[in-house]
């Protein structure tokens, strides 16, 4: 069955230019394969603005597409507006949430906002590490930590047909 309304997903990390793009691309990606896209309106950002209108890292688009996932956002700096706009708003990490928490006005806003890991199985309550100063094998790190956050949002929101 199909619901009127969309349900909208933010996904925020630093820079966004790793984590959060990847979250966006897997969680449409698996929600493509559920035939659930539809019911979705999912979008990504950085708290920070330094990488404004970049492409996702190099790094992450060459890990993400070797999973069959394409990478094309441009990157964007959180807005205050975002808290009216989004259902949900998810933090890569403990910093951005704190830091997401710091700029909301209200319990409603401030009950929007989770870690990704809120809704996964296997790394419950834990950060995404955030890869942009390591090695390759931290951006695989963080694709499989996100498949697992992905599907469980999925799950939580009743959109994922195996
Ligand atoms: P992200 O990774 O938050 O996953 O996009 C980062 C990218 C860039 C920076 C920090 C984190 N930076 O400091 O430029």
């Amino acid at each position: 069955m199909t619901s009127e309304k969309k349900i909208s997903v933010l996904f925020v990390c630093l820079g966004n230019i790793c984590r959060s793009p990847a979250a966006a691309a897997l969680l449409h990606h698996l929600a493509e394969a559920s035939s659930t896209a539809d019911e979705l309106i999912i979008d990504s950002c950085g708290l920070g603005g330094w990488h404004t209108g970049a492409l996702p890292d190099p790094r992450m688009r060459h890990a993400a597409q070797h999973r069959g996932i394409t990478l094309a956002s441009r990157a964007k700096q959180f807005r205050q507006d975002y808290f009216d706009s989004f259902d949900y708003i998810l933090a890569a990490d403990m910093l951005v949430l704190l830091g997401l928490h710091e700029l909301t006005s209200s319990i409603e806003q401030k009950a929007k906002i989770h870690l990704y890991t809120s809704f996964g199985t296997r790394y419950k309550g834990e950060d995404i590490p955030d890869p942009y100063h390591g090695g390759d094998a931290g951006f695989e790190r963080v694709l499989d930590m996100l498949e697992d956050c992905c599907e469980g949002l999925l799950v939580h929101l009743n959109l994922y047909k195996p």
